[in-house]
């Protein structure tokens, strides 16, 4: 019987779009992954929202615009078993046709974002009410801010067409082209691009990693590299990804702990895109991202910061900066290790907030962490 449904659904969608799968084979695999998602110890928020009745009332529904089903919103989830989160949206639409998985996994991530809850409006506020954190540079090696931006009229990574790629590449990068002064620079495709020099730009922190696995079995990369790239400004501090997990990424960042000075750059650069682009945003969810935890403000302030004392008990530092809505990350950011003793700490909470509450948050969480290794320090 619901195979019968979602054949009758995808057959009609066929004309919009072309599925590489037979509709009862999209149904087999969702019955398959569950139960072996339902079998495992995976840690991930799908795994614990995920209950029977939801699955079932979600198994063969599609979204309307993009007939994009369950299969394509959570098999990165099923594939990765060790996923964190385990859920992308594949169109703008999925948040709502998908509502009841999305709903409680968001309120989950981001802390409280419960029924009935709206996201605030946008208040980036000023950037000079976050002083320097470590101005004796003594923990802190960088501060980087970014946040996420999707194109309005365009779906998520796993139902653009490489047309679509090159199109979305071409209008923003044809709105890059535009800034000025501090942000003006210069757009560097990865189709073509050196295998040396974007090792060097990944090194270096400016480039995303190629070939993340949680991004791939959620279908996000297609056509790679066609479509994607990173503009950079002259003084390395002002960079903007073109379609990797979002369509855009802007990201600002340089040595030392000067957050109130990063957050400002990011937020001219972002403004002046804003000036020649429209973005996708919903009046509940705030800015569209095809993961849900970047939802909302899509804001990630980090530092690359050394904890020597603290770090020594790795559990222990992620369990304190949970207690600040903190998230460690591994030096060369999500899913890798600390080296050199590195963490990249950042808030966690992007939605039900507004930029500067978010910024705040991540300031004063880091400014404890530093007072509390302070405190390590003069115990030994
Ligand atoms: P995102 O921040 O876009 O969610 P990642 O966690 O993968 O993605 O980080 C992307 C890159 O940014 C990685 O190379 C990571 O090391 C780098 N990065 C993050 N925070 C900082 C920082 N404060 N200073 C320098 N590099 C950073
Ligand atoms: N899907 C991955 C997981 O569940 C990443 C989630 C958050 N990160 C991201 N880059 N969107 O662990």
């Amino acid at each position: 019987m619901n195979s019968i449904r979602l054949v009758r659904t995808l057959t009609k969608c066929m004309s919009v779009r072309p599925y590489s799968m037979a509709p009862c084979e999209i149904l087999e695999l969702l019955e398959a992954g569950y139960q072996k998602l339902a079998d495992s110890d995976s840690k991930s928020l799908l795994k614990k929202h995920l209950t029977k009745p939801i699955f079932d009332k979600l198994k063969t529904k599609v979204t309307p615009s993009y007939c994009s089903t369950l299969l394509d919103c959570i098999q990165s989830g099923l594939c990765n078993l060790d996923s964190n989160v385990g859920i992308y949206a594949p169109d703008p639409e999925a948040y709502q046709t998908f509502a009841e998985i999305f709903d409680p996994i968001i309120n989950d991530y981001h802390k409280g974002f419960g029924k009935g809850a709206k996201h605030p409006a946008s208040c980036f506020g000023y950037g000079a009410d976050f002083p320097d954190l470590d101005p004796e540079q003594k923990f802190i090696l960088s501060t980087r801010v970014r946040c996420g931006r999707s194109i309005q009229d365009f779906p998520f990574n796993p139902c653009l067409s490489e047309d679509d790629y090159r199109k979305l590449e071409c209008m923003i990068t044809k709105v890059l082209s535009t800034l000025c002064n501090e942000h003006a620079g210069k757009y560097y495709p990865l189709a073509g691009m050196e295998k040396d020099v974007q090792q060097k730009l990944i090194d270096k922190h400016y480039l995303f990693k190629e070939g993340d696995r949680f991004l791939q079995a959620a279908n996000a990369s297609r056509f790679w590299p066609t479509g994607r790239g990173i503009f950079i400004n002259r003084a390395r501090t002002f960079l903007v990804w073109v379609n990797e997990e979002d369509h855009i990424r802007i990201i600002s960042m340089e040595r030392g702990g000067d957050l109130g000075r990063v957050y400002e750059r990011m937020i001219i650069g972002l403004e002046s895109l804003a000036y020649s682009l429209k973005f996708s945003s919903d009046s509940r969810l705030g800015n569209l991202t095809f993961c849900p935890t970047n939802l909302g403000t899509t804001i990630r302030a980090s530092v690359h910061i050394k904890l020597p004392h603290l770090g020594k008990d790795r559990a222990k530092l992620e369990e304190m900066a949970k207690k600040h809505n903190l998230q460690v990350r591994g030096t060369s950011g999500e899913h890798t290790e600390a080296k050199d003793g590195v963490y990249d700490i950042s808030n966690t909470r992007r939605m039900g907030l507004t930029e500067y509450q978010a910024v705040g948050e991540m300031h004063k969480g880091i400014s404890a962490l530093i007072e509390a290794e302070c405190q390590e320090c003069c115990k030994k």
